[in-house]
């Protein structure tokens, strides 16, 4: 139904330091409207360092993990929650792989990065997870609530 929890689903996208120097903030948000999904949260942001750690805590004995935080500190990033049906699904679909080189033509990383150290955007891997990011990311007034009784073609 329309107003049932699951379209109510969201997931915390981010387009990472690099994607936002690129110029490519337009592009990436473009592919997520017209996918149909919800807009609730957008905001530039300076990502302070013990946030960065916080957010990929479940990567912080990988090789890699101070590297990872210091590029994703190393300049602004486009923080966002998108709302709708099955969106954290869908939009690990729109990114495409971790390793750009693998992720199929036609996703957002498969388009626009050649790097796994600089694929330009991030997206939760579980609904649980895109909660625990969105509350990561941003304070409750800074994400709008859609009233679909008023808008009755969106899903
Ligand atoms: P991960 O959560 O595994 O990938 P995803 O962003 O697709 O959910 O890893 C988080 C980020 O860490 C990834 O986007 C890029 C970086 N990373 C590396 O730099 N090297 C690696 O080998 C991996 C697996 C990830
Ligand atoms: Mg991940």
């Amino acid at each position: 139904g329309r107003r049932s929890a699951q379209s109510r689903e969201q997931t915390y996208v981010m387009v990472k330091p690099d994607g936002v120097q690129r110029g490519l903030v337009g592009e990436i948000i473009s592919r997520f409207e017209r996918k149909g999904f919800r807009l609730a949260g957008l905001k530039m942001f300076q990502c302070p360092k013990d946030l960065a750690k916080k957010h990929y805590e479940e990567l912080q004995e990988k090789p890699f993990f101070p590297k990872l935080v210091k590029y994703i500190t190393s300049g602004p990033v486009v923080c966002m929650a998108w709302e709708g049906p099955g969106v954290v699904a869908s939009a690990r679909k729109l990114i495409g792989s971790t390793n750009p080189l693998q992720a199929e033509p036609g996703t957002i990383r498969g388009d626009l990065a050649v790097a796994v150290g600089r694929n330009v955007i991030h997206g939760s891997d579980s609904v649980a997870n895109g909660e625990r990011e969105i509350g990561l990311w941003f304070g409750e007034a800074e994400l709008c609530k859609w009233h679909l009784e008023l808008t009755p073609w969106l899903l």
